[in-house]
């Protein structure tokens, strides 16, 4: 499996996502300083592996001596809108302070993912059909969670237990997940796909081309609105209207009990330079200004059910969401 990371003497090697897939650098972040950057640029990025990479920063923080709060703190500063980030920084607190304690966390961290992962796979591939035709958005492969997956988590365990025709993957812009990361990950993994351009969402359903959307989340709300890579919110509109059911695969750590509602959730917005360029070559006039929204909001009453390793949750989501969070004991 394609792993985003690997702890090793005191760094984390970073697979730089950046440069997928025509290189494959791997960073070596030595310094807590060095992890948070890792994280800001998208070197790594994908909601559950920013967790597990920030969970090795504060081991790396501690041997550099560097005091939790203040690690804590750079590490959070890195990009708002992921759960899971703020999440696993919480679950440090929990631990001794100490690079040992961290250390164990961090590998503990890294081995609920897996399972949680794997589970979610399950029951969401429960859900899918031998002829279906899926779309999915931004990437959620091992690339994005340290582990198996989420949303193609659940393409894998469909297309091996032969529920699955086809996968659909929009580039993704701006900085093209879907093309550069998710195509490498199903080519790897021999799961037959196409490529799209963004806007064709709504030709190839109209088209009747679609059975079904399964995306991640970065962020889930109690209420059951989702965050997610911008783009998923257009996509939830074109399904209920052509009534091909959304599904959101993602583990319990990226539901926030505090988030009530998604207009709470805090929405990145990144540099107007990832707009104006693709993989470092101007697509606009020089000087052009541009906005740069890294996420959106899907409603609750647009996501069909939440794959999470605690069960598949459907509406009413307040309760569906407060029952899974109470049996993770994380309320
Ligand atoms: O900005 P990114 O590339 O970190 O955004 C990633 C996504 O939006 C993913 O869908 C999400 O993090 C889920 S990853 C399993």
């Amino acid at each position: 499996m394609l792993a985003p990371f690997r702890y090793e003497e005191g760094a984390l090697l970073v697979l730089d996502q950046r440069r997928l897939p025509s290189e494959e650098t791997w960073l070596r972040c030595g310094t807590v300083q060095e992890v948070a950057e890792a994280i800001r640029s998208m070197a790594v990025r994908g909601a559950p592996a920013i967790g597990l990479a920030a969970a090795y920063g504060l081991v790396i923080a501690a041997r550099q001596g560097v005091a939790f709060e203040e690690a804590a703190e750079l590490l959070l500063d890195t990009r708002p809108t992921a759960a899971n980030l703020r999440w696993a920084i919480e679950r440090a607190r929990g631990v001794e302070a100490t690079s040992e304690g961290l250390l164990e966390l961090a590998r503990e961290l890294e081995r609920e993912q897996l399972e949680a992962d794997r589970r979610i796979a399950e029951l969401g591939a429960e859900r899918l059909e031998p002829e279906d035709r899926v779309l999915t958005h931004c990437n959620t492969g091992p690339l994005a969670t340290g582990g198996y997956g989420t949303a193609v988590g659940v393409l894998r365990v469909a297309w091996e237990g032969a529920r699955l025709k086809q996968v659909w993957v929009d580039e993704t812009r701006p900085l093209l997940q879907g093309a550069r990361l998710t195509a490498w990950e199903l080519e790897r993994a021999g799961i037959p796909y196409r490529l799209v351009t963004d806007a064709s969402v709504g030709a190839l359903m109209e088209r009747g081309l679609v059975d079904r959307v399964v995306v991640g989340a970065d962020r889930i709300a109690a209420n059951g609105d989702v965050a997610n890579k911008v783009g998923t919110y257009p996509i939830a509109v074109l399904a209920a209207r052509h009534g091909v059911p959304f599904y959101v695969a993602a583990p319990v750590s990226t539901i926030d009990p505090e988030t009530a509602a998604g207009d709470d959730i805090p929405i990145e917005e990144r540099a107007p330079d990832e707009v104006v360029r693709v993989l470092d070559r101007a697509v606009a006039p020089e000087g052009a200004d541009a906005l740069n929204v890294a996420f959106d909001v899907t409603p609750a009453a647009l996501v069909t059910a939440i794959f999470t390793e605690g069960g598949v949750l459907e509406a009413p989501y307040e309760r569906s969401v407060a029952g899974v969070l109470e049996r993770a004991g994380a309320r």
